[in-house]
């Protein structure tokens, strides 16, 4: 593995408005390495209510004025837009890419199967085309040196490749040729293509596999966002599979934490014995390795909800709970092996459930009472 100072580098981070893309922008900027220049892009979509986008991108304008070592730079726009790719890439000479700007989400890939293809296959063909021709030339950067092109691209895939995989914990030697959603089917695309360019033109790439991530400023799509809503609104609640399902739920801070390691060990590049490289290319699951049950996960949460004010102390939780049968495109159960990642970049969640599920109910009640 190649060691990847992000002193002096000038980074890509795609989808910065987002939940995980900006608490990773907040936390390179906390990291402060001298001379670091971070872009973010973000289209803002309207996916989920932009103004928790606009909030995210306000609190990092003000971080970067605590942090000055650190440029930041906004940019508003699609990763599907090749012209504003290819100006980026020549305007800052990237030495790290970070792409997690995706239409993300299983249910909406149901209704809206346009927006997947349009983000997460064309969005990120331009940039890997980008990272390929990043090594055009070898171009003179000033103080910097020599602009070596690209030296990692890492992205987001999702734990949703792994379908219906019977087998747990899952590991990134099963096979995930099975998926059960669109969004799971252009996750796994994102691997097959960023394999492809890895061996094709060399460009270090690392995926990671996220598994359920949650936290402050979370994405309001996801359950337990969703759950807290209806709760305030004294709307029921519906648990799917009769709450027979396992999510091995991460907190944000710990997989941003995982984000920033992998960001700075790139795979080596290697010849092959016929003389070609082979792919510098790897995959990891990043996640908690430790699923919890769904009703266990709804009651930690009412509690802490409770706790923070946001629900009354005498809330009749009971009363606002439905089991439901399972929906289409769900699992069962998602449960990371993360050993690889562990073993190669020292990467533990350090987060209990309560915890995370407090920060998240406080920050709730700031952000909505
Ligand atoms: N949060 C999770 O639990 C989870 C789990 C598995 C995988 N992921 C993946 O991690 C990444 C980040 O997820 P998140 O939870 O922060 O989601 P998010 O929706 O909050 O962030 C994604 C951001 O990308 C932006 N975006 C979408 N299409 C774009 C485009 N064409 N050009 C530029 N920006 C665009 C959106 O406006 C959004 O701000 C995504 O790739 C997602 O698929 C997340």
């Amino acid at each position: 593995m190649e060691h990847i100072s992000l002193k002096g580098k000038t980074i890509l981070l795609t989808g910065a408005a987002g939940f995980i893309g900006a608490a990773l922008a907040g936390r390179l900027m906390a990291q402060a390495e001298e001379g670091m220049c971070l872009v973010g892009v973000d289209n803002v979509n309207d996916y989920y209510d932009p103004s928790l986008k606009e909030y995210r991108l306000n609190r990092l304008e003000e971080l970067s004025t605590m942090h000055p070592e650190v440029t930041w730079e906004f940019v508003r726009g699609s990763i599907a837009d090749p012209e504003l790719i290819r100006g980026l890439f020549d305007r800052y000479q990237f030495d790290i890419v970070v792409n997690l700007a995706a239409q993300a989400g299983v249910r909406y890939s149901i209704t809206n199967p346009d927006a997947y293809i349009e983000a997460n296959l064309i969005g990120f063909y331009h940039i890997l085309e980008a990272c390929r021709h990043s090594y055009d030339g070898i171009q003179d950067k000033g103080e910097k040196g020599k602009y070596q092109g690209v030296q990692h691209l890492v992205y987001a895939s999702s734990s949703s490749v792994y379908g219906g995989n019977k087998k747990i914990p899952f590991s990134t030697d099963d096979r995930v040729d099975n998926p059960v959603s669109l969004y799971a089917a252009t996750k796994k695309s994102n691997e097959l293509l960023a394999h492809a360019y890895a061996k094709l033109y060399n460009i270090p790439c690392t995926g990671l596999r996220f598994f359920t991530v949650y936290g402050p400023a979370g994405r309001p799509d996801m359950a337990y966002f969703g759950f807290t809503d209806k709760l305030r609104a004294g709307d029921t609640i519906r648990i799917f599979n009769y709450g027979n399902c396992k999510r091995d739920f991460t907190y944000v801070d710990d997989i941003v934490e995982g984000v920033v390691r992998v960001m700075q060990g790139a795979p080596s590049r290697m010849a092959g014995e016929d003389g070609l490289p082979l792919p510098p290319y790897a995959v990891y699951n990043i996640g908690n390795s430790n699923p919890e049950n769904l009703l266990d996960f709804v009651d930690i949460l009412q509690q802490e909800l409770v706790r923070a004010g946001v629900l009354p102390d005498d809330y009749d939780f009971e009363a606002h709970k439905e089991l439901v049968p399972m929906q289409p495109g769900d699992v069962p159960i998602t449960y990371a092996d993360t050993s690889a990642l562990e073993r190669d970049y020292g990467f533990h969640p350090q987060t209990p459930l309560r915890e995370g599920l407090r920060r998240f109910a406080e920050w709730y009640r700031e952000f909505y009472l």
